[in-house]
């Protein structure tokens, strides 16, 4: 595999944004871009891409908040499933968060999203059971926030 493992840089916006979309992961409810904008507000170092040459080919977004690590926004490009981008982004990901302390990395899976059930399983972790809940405190107009 001649993919590496690097920092997201702001010209990887459009691309991460196709391999979002291309994954599966964006919603209507949350402008992709204004995600990325507020990632590079906080712990911008655990934003990471996968790169294939120039090509971007995944991506993972982790954070610390002082108790768990958290991912979201794991892809891997069609194009390069299978191939272990996957595991090489989560695997770089829990060293940044262990190298900040962080004692433990979870992640919220939607209901449907068996593949990623799968993927997880192999990766070792451990599914428990809980209610998650959420209140949205800035809802995002055309264009992201102000
Ligand atoms: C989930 C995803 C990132 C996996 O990426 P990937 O690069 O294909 O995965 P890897 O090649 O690194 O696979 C790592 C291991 O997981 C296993 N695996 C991957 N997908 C799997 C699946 N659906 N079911 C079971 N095992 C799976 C692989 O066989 C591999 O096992 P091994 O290392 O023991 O051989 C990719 O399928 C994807 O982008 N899915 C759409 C977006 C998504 O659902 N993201 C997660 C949101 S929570």
């Amino acid at each position: 595999m001649n993919v590496h493992i690097r920092a997201f840089e702001v010209a990887d916006e459009d691309a991460v944004v196709t391999l979002w979309e291309g994954a599966g992961l964006t919603r209507p409810w949350n402008d992709p871009r204004a995600d990325i904008r507020r990632k590079l507000t906080v712990q911008p170092e655990l934003f990471l891409v996968a790169v294939d040459g120039d090509e971007v080919v995944g991506s993972v977004m982790a954070g610390y908040d002082g108790h768990r690590g958290w991912l979201y926004y794991l892809a891997a490009a069609q194009t390069h499933r299978g191939q272990g981008v996957g595991r090489a982004l989560v695997t770089e990901a829990e060293r940044l968060l262990e190298a900040l302390g962080c004692p433990k990395v979870q992640l919220m899976v939607r209901p449907d999203n068996t593949g990623a059930r799968g993927f997880y399983d192999a990766l070792g972790y451990e599914p428990f059971e809980t209610w998650a809940t959420g209140r949205r405190l800035i809802v995002d107009g055309p264009g992201g926030p102000a």
